[in-house]
């Protein structure tokens, strides 16, 4: 960002107030590419704007909440309606009954609902359910997969210590014999093991689940009497409009849900089978803003809209035709790339370059022209993206690749 910007000002005040200038994932400190703004001011469809106006075909969509669009007309007047109606109050509105219904109708494994904020929520609240079901403390983890940034789950941050993590052995995704394993150190004590919908740990390189494995871990759960539970706050809905490893058909026992699910407006469910009730509704989990409408009514759209246009493969299409397009300029620009993930969640990385100098250039000459990808995350497509859409942000990355040197 040039000194002068809007959002190089705004920074500089940052930086006084806020530890870091930023947080989290959206600190563009944290390994973007210069030139990423920090902050924006509008958002359509598949678009962004910064604050400096600059206009971007956004491959981020929220890092996954936004998939119907930026305030898609249908979903936002749900949510305005609902919220013009009632959103808090002393007692949810009506329509938690109707997305439980709704969820619960869709969603093969899925028997009951409860309702959070955070996909952080999900999975921390499924690990309650799983050991309040059980009696056993064990939880299974991806040696590097994230579930959210909770001391059980935040492995490598500073400010955890270690004893968080004794009862989360990790294990190695796809590979069922480190599962195995893992499972056997736990003895009697396993409670439950947590798997994510494909491996997607930034910065790797993306994997998709083997079915043998999902089939594997499915029957060590059954043979240790332990929970499956499936993390489908990232690939929720962009994967399947039911969890993701039904797909493969495998049912976990709970699955943890996020991000996609309300368009953006700040909403996590739970969803368990039947065996499960019982524990579910013997612990008690809750936070001020877990009962609000608007979220509810947004989701409930949300779900109608994705399904209307068969969305998984929608995405998976034009995710398809960008992958597609890459491959094609990569080669005559003369660069090796290899992209991995579904097409619908999409990562790109450069043959040779282990530090990600030249995807980081890559991406920072494409943001230039209009484009908003991620150089060490996986990305995410929308419904909200047309083939038209597809075919300029293509125009911006051929710019891209021949500004590489
Ligand atoms: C797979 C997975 N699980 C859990 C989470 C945590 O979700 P949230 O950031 O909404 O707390 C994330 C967030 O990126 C995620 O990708």
């Amino acid at each position: 960002m040039a000194s002068g910007s809007i959002d190089a000002k705004l920074r500089k005040r940052a930086e006084r107030v806020i530890p870091g200038g930023m947080y989290g994932h959206m600190a563009v400190q944290r390994g973007m590419p210069e030139g990423y703004p920090q902050f924006f001011e509008r958002a359509s469809g598949c678009r962004l704007w910064d604050v400096d106006g600059n206009e971007y075909i956004d491959f981020m969509c929220s890092y996954g909440p936004m998939i119907a669009g930026y305030g898609n007309p249908r979903i936002r007047a749900a949510a305005d309606a609902q919220r013009e109606r009632f959103d808090i109050g002393d007692g949810p509105p009506p329509v938690l009954v109707e997305l439980a219904e709704k969820f619960t109708g869709q969603i093969t494994h899925a028997d009951w609902a409860v309702f959070a904020k955070n996909g952080n929520d999900a999975t921390t609240i499924c690990n309650m359910i799983a050991r309040a079901h059980t009696g056993k403390r064990k939880i299974l983890v991806g040696e590097s997969a994230y579930h959210g940034s909770q001391p059980w789950a935040n492995r490598r941050a500073r400010g955890t210590p270690p004893e968080e993590h004794i009862h989360y052995p990790t294990y190695r995704f796809n590979d069922v014999e480190h599962v195995r394993a893992t499972a056997r150190k736990a003895g009697g004590d396993l409670a439950g093991i947590v798997v994510s919908s494909y491996k997607h740990d930034v910065p790797q390189r993306q994997e998709l689940v083997d079915p043998a494995f999902a089939r594997e871990v499915r029957k060590i759960c059954d043979a240790e009497s332990a929970v499956l539970i499936l993390d489908d706050v990232r690939g929720g809905l962009r994967l399947s409009l039911d969890a993701s490893w039904s797909e493969l058909g495998v049912q976990p026992d709970l699955s943890a849900w996020g991000k996609a699910i309300a368009n953006g407006e700040p909403l996590a469910a739970v969803l368990g089978s039947e065996p499960y009730r019982e524990a579910a509704s013997s612990i008690f989990y809750t936070g001020s803003f877990w009962y609000q409408g608007a979220p509810f009514a947004a989701a409930i759209e949300t779900l109608d809209v994705l399904k209307e246009v068969n969305a998984p493969r929608r995405m998976e299409q034009l995710g398809q035709q960008f992958r597609d397009g890459l491959y094609e300029q990569a080669q005559r620009h003369g660069f090796g790339i290899h992209q991995s993930g579904p097409p619908q969640m999409p990562m790109i990385e450069f043959e040779n370059d282990s530090k990600k100098t030249q995807v980081a250039s890559f991406c920072a000459n494409a943001l230039r022209h209009g484009v908003y990808l991620h150089p060490w995350h996986n990305m995410f497509l929308s419904i909200a993206h047309t083939e038209a859409d597809i075919e300029q942000a293509l125009e911006g990355t051929d710019k891209a690749f021949g500004e590489l040197p």
